[in-house]
């Protein structure tokens, strides 16, 4: 489905440049949900910047098309592609041990009224989105205690401060996250460990493409109407986000410059937040 019809006359668009200064040389990456979107622009970012990125997906294709596309960036052999349902924690938590960066990106998204809801799906969406970023900071810290260093980033989103009705069990794990995060930030303090969120409005990625029809259905109206009167209604800016302007913030926080955020969420949402 086509999405956006472009910026409006008078929106801000990005350059597409990385502008962050970021060097992360020696460092290792671990991002999730690097397959595709958000995860993928993330461990492109990172890459760039020098980090060896550990890219963990359950789609096998789409890590694929990150390593093809790190090789055709000149990044060839840096981006480590890594298979793994992040719904099995043991596993997740093993994964992190030894990353410098820990990117806690995977999600998923289901829009249905909460009398509908499957408890299955709110069941997975919270070990995806919430108990898989515990896991990975868990097996992260004690590496990162040691070093002395270290950078937790969680994407979490608007939704992570406001809720939007039909979105129960991600409104729930973003809020989640968000506690997490902070309680991470408030233990990795004294030991050069920052963590913090980062809040995206909607993002132009496969996530909200899915979700178009399934909000058109939710809330009785034609999938066109979507984007602008349910989507941006409360956006500032009238556009969709890029996912390689949430990267750059990503890289924003992995800088020395970035030493004293912690603890804090960083909100990219054109104005939504500003109601
Ligand atoms: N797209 C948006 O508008 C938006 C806005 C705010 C926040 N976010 C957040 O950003 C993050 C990335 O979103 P996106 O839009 O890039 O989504 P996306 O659907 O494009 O990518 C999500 C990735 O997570 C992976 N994933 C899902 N379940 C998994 C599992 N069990 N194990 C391993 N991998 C799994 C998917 O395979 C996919 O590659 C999510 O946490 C999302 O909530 C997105």
């Amino acid at each position: 489905m086509t999405m956006n019809p472009g910026p409006a006359p008078h929106s801000v668009t990005s350059t597409g440049k990385p502008s962050v200064s970021l060097d992360l040389g020696g460092r290792t990456a671990l991002v999730t949900g690097a397959a595709g979107g958000i995860g993928r622009a993330c461990a492109l970012r990172l890459a760039a910047a020098g980090a060896k990125v550990r890219a963990v997906d359950r789609d096998a294709a789409g890590l694929d098309g990150l390593v093809g596309q790190a090789r055709g960036l000149g990044l060839a052999g840096v981006v480590e592609p890594f298979v793994l349902d992040l719904t099995d924690l043991d596993a997740a938590e093993d994964a992190a041990a030894g990353a410098d960066v820990l990117v806690n990106n995977a999600g998923l998204q289901l829009v249905r009224p909460l009398e509908e809801f499957p408890p299955d799906v709110f069941h997975t969406v919270l070990t995806v989105m919430l108990e898989a970023p515990f896991r990975l900071i868990r097996g992260a810290l004690p590496q990162m205690y040691a070093k002395g260093w270290g950078r937790v980033v969680n994407l979490s989103s608007v939704h992570g401060l406001r809720a939007s009705p039909f979105k129960s069990a991600y409104v729930a794990a973003k809020h989640g996250l968000e506690g997490l995060s902070k309680t991470a930030a408030l233990e990795g303090a004294a030991h050069g460990v920052t963590s913090n969120c980062v809040n995206p409005g909607y993002v132009r990625t496969p996530l909200v493409e899915k979700q178009i029809e399934d909000q058109a259905a939710a809330h009785g109206i034609p999938a066109e109407r979507v984007l602008t009167e349910v989507l941006l209604k409360d956006s500032a800016l009238k556009r969709l986000i890029e996912p390689e302007e949430v990267a750059e913030a990503v890289a924003y926080l992995c800088t020395p410059q970035a030493s004293f955020v912690t603890g804090a969420s960083l909100v990219l949402d054109g104005g939504w937040t500003a109601h």
